[in-house]
This record gives C-alpha cells, sequence and structure tokens, in this order.
C-alpha cells in the first residue's frame, strides 16, 4: 500500500475525546523543534498538513489525521486502508523565560497507555544530537510502557557521510528496538519508502 490522501480530523486533549471506532493508529513522538511534522508532510507527500515552525513547541495537542493507504491487488482489484496518524506534542521543551518545562504532559502518557488502537510508535531521533538524556528518558519510559517502537532518525542530510555511520552506530546502541532505525530527511524525502514499508506491515499484517 502507498499513502494516497490525508487530512487533519481532529485534535485533543484528554481521553473522551479521542475518536471512537476501531480505526489503526500510528503516532508520531520526539523532542520538540525534531522535525515531527516535517516528516509527517513528506511521509504523506502533503505540504502544509501539519504545521511546521522554527519554534520549538509549535505543536500542543493531540492531532489525528486521516490517512487512507492503497494496495492495487490486480488491474482491476484494490484495497484501501484507513488509518490515523497521530501527531503527538513535542517533549523537552524548556520555556526559560516562564520556567515551565513541557518535559512530558500527562496527555501524552495518558494517550500512550490508554490508547487501545495505537498500534506502532514511531520516536523521532534527531541525527545530529543522538544523545540527549532527554529522549534515553522517553525510549526507556515507551519501552516499560510496552508501545512497539519504530526509532526515526531525523535531518540526516544534515549530516555527512561520517556523522551519519558513527550516530546510527549511537543510535542503535542507546536506543535497541526490534526493527533497525529509519535514517529520515523531510527536506530530500530519505526514507519515506522505507518508513512507508514499517507502517504497511502494520496495516497489512
Ligand atoms: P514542534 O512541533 O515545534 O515540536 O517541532 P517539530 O518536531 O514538529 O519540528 P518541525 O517539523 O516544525 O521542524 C523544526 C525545524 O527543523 C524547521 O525549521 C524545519 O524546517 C527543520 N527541519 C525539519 N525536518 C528537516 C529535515 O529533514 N532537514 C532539514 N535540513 N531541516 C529540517
Ligand atoms: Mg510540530
Amino acid at each position: 500500500p502507498r499513502i494516497i490522501a490525508a487530512k487533519y480530523n481532529t485534535s485533543c486533549v484528554k481521553a473522551d475525546q479521542y475518536p471512537e471506532g476501531d480505526t489503526v493508529e500510528i503516532a508520531f513522538i520526539g523532542r520538540s523543534n525534531v522535525g515531527k511534522s516535517s516528516l509527517i508532510n513528506s511521509l504523506c507527500n502533503y505540504r502544509g498538513l501539519a504545521l511546521v515552525s522554527g519554534q520549538p513547541g509549535k505543536t500542543k495537542t493531540i492531532n489525528y489525521f486521516d490517512v487512507e493507504s492503497k494496495e492495487d491487488i490486480s488491474e482491476t482489484e484494490e484495497r484501501r486502508y484507513h488509518w490515523f496518524l497521530v501527531d503527538l506534542p513535542g517533549y523537552g521543551f524548556a520555556k526559560t523565560n516562564k520556567g515551565n518545562r513541557n518535559l512530558w504532559s500527562s496527555f501524552i502518557a495518558d494517550y500512550i497507555l490508554h490508547s487501545e488502537r495505537l498500534m506502532l510508535l514511531c520516536l523521532l531521533i534527531d541525527g545530529r544530537h543522538p544523545e540527549m538524556p532527554i529522549d534515553k528518558v522517553a525510549y526507556d519510559w515507551l519501552v516499560e510502557a510496552g508501545v512497539p517502537l519504530q526509532i526515526v532518525v531525523t535531518k540526516v542530510d544534515k549530516l555527512t557521510a561520517k556523522e551519519k555511520s558513527a550516530n546510527l552506530a549511537i543510535i542503535k546502541e542507546m536506543y535497541p528496538t526490534a526493527t533497525p532505525p529509519i535514517l529520515y530527511s523531510s527536506l530530500k524525502h530519505t526514507g519515506r519508502e522505507l518508513l512507508q514499508q514499517r507502517i504497511n506491515k502494520v496495516l497489512v499484517g
């Protein structure tokens, strides 16, 4: 299957606002400014789907997007998969002047622990800064929660080949997962096919 359509559905901050039904959810999380919104736009091939900004802390709610993936079975037959792409607020955003450090808002934890249809959580790690303590805290928490994880390394266009392999080694060591990390550049759409394939495994089973 490949993504053929994506549109914004709803935003929420607590469990009674989550959409009803049995639609599969695939969520994205990462440190504020890691490039999450850019990656969502690149993955869905839809500029402006998720808001991109230079200022950290842009995404403040749990945002649901309706996504449709299509698979051609034969020349006349096709299969469609409807799923929710869930954009979670960035963590670790320190707003120093006000002192409110949004490390991990409680509604992110609530969502992860209580969303029954969450089938995959993509944890985004900035390729330039693989050793951020806050990412390790997040990873450990997610592993403890038992969520199926996919590591996605962002902004790899900013890395030299040498940095890429060095940082990838660090990431594999620090954040072990069942499937290898996916290197992504939203600027060049590097990794888009691999991430789509990973999502397809979840959709098709
Ligand atoms: P918040 O929602 O504010 O937490 O941020 P976010 O994680 O959604 O990041 P966003 O996509 O808004 O991107 C943050 C900044 O990084 C923007 O200036 C983007 O243009 C830049 N950026 C994101 N992805 C890439 C990438 O793959 N390559 C490069 N070079 N820049 C990127
Ligand atoms: Mg964002």
